[in-house]
């Protein structure tokens, strides 16, 4: 049994940079035709000159010419009109975070306040540049993406022009507030589809499924996989994949992510035809992206063998999720 997806995108991606870029680029690059490029670096990416050279290098390290990192820039509270213009054709979104909330977001936005940023989301709406947001308070942990709630209202209601991605949903709140504004999209990432609280913490704590927004309750994960195997065309797929070197995750003071870029479109499957919804992974990969964020990727088709495999317990020094477990689609070719 085979299936084939047309032009797969990763709509959030962690690609880092230096070594780790080099290592990790090419898992995204042989499965997916395109990935939003997060800016979180250090520093991170807030100009246009550093946003073109952090280009280049993806692109050499995935060294696939049918890749295409679409970027995006980290938010900065001083951005004008003109600079936004002329950051227009080298992005494809903003990212903000506020600030201190996940792995380096220092530097983002301490207080977002809709009156003081208006100019800013008022110039991203009328050149039609995407508002992603990592939308967590710094409350306790799991209220964390619900309080933010009210940001993503104000956001939505001021500014009906914006297009605003909540990304990396995690509760049924948040799939809540999708359906009530117009202009709201989400991210959905493979193992929040997956996993709860529970997996991380409920038996041995797995440091390796330890990220931000931390994963929730069973009735959480039912909503997002509602709006995902159902393809819901508010939603897209990002995996949030965010390697960390093994001792940076095996260690006090776990780093927040999970690497998942290698096994993402298997797993995929296998969750997609679990729930008899194989036919609706094209739109949740690549479709209602490409329709959302107007993108035209290369005509790549990754084609799936129903074929069990283990995952490698690392790649380099970087654990990815299922580790040393059987999948069972795997990714057969690609052209
Ligand atoms: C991400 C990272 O490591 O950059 N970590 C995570 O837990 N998801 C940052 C992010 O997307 O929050
Ligand atoms: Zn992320």
């Amino acid at each position: 049994m085979e299936l084939t997806l047309n032009s797969p995108l990763d709509m959030h991606l962690h690609l880092r940079d230096g070594e780790m870029l080099k290592n990790i680029a090419k898992f995204s690059a042989q499965e997916f035709a395109g990935a939003l490029v997060m800016p979180n670096l250090v520093p991170p990416i807030t100009n246009i000159e550093s946003l073109l050279s952090y280009k280049k290098r993806i692109l050499d390290a995935a060294n696939d010419n049918d890749f295409k990192p679409y970027m995006t820039l980290f938010f900065k509270s001083d951005y004008t009109a003109d600079f936004l213009e002329k950051a227009k054709p080298h992005i494809a979104a903003i990212k903000l975070y506020p600030n201190g909330v996940t792995t380096n977001s220092e530097g983002g936005v301490e207080q977002i306040d809709t009156k003081k940023l208006a100019l800013i989301f008022e110039a991203m709406s009328e050149l039609d540049i995407p508002l992603c947001v990592h939308g967590e308070t710094n409350g306790f942990v799991m209220d964390r993406e619900k309080e933010f709630g009210v940001i993503y209202e104000q956001l939505a209601t001021s500014f009906p022009k914006l297009t605003i991605i909540m990304e990396h949903i995690t509760t049924q709140a948040s799939t809540e507030l999708l359906e009530r504004y117009e202009n709201l999209y989400a991210t959905i990432t493979l193992h929040h589809l997956l996993i709860t609280l529970d997996d991380v913490v409920g038996g041995l704590l797995n440091p390796h499924l330890f990220c931000k927004p931390i994963a929730k309750r069973y009735e959480d994960r039912e909503a997002l996989l509602k709006l995902a195997l159902n393809a819901n065309k508010k939603v897209m797929f990002g995996s949030d994949s965010a390697p960390h070197t093994i001792d940076k995750k095996e260690c006090c003071g776990c780093a927040a992510g999970v690497f998942s870029a290698p096994i993402a479109l298997s797993a995929l499957a296998e969750l997609f035809e679990k729930h008899n919804k194989l036919t609706n992974l094209q739109a949740f990969v690549s479709n209602n992206a490409k329709n959302m964020y107007k993108l035209t990727p290369s005509k790549k088709k990754i084609t799936l063998e129903k074929k069990e495999w283990i995952v490698p317990s690392s790649y380099d020094d970087v654990v990815p999720m299922f580790a040393n477990q059987t999948l069972k689609w795997k990714v057969k070719s690609k052209i």
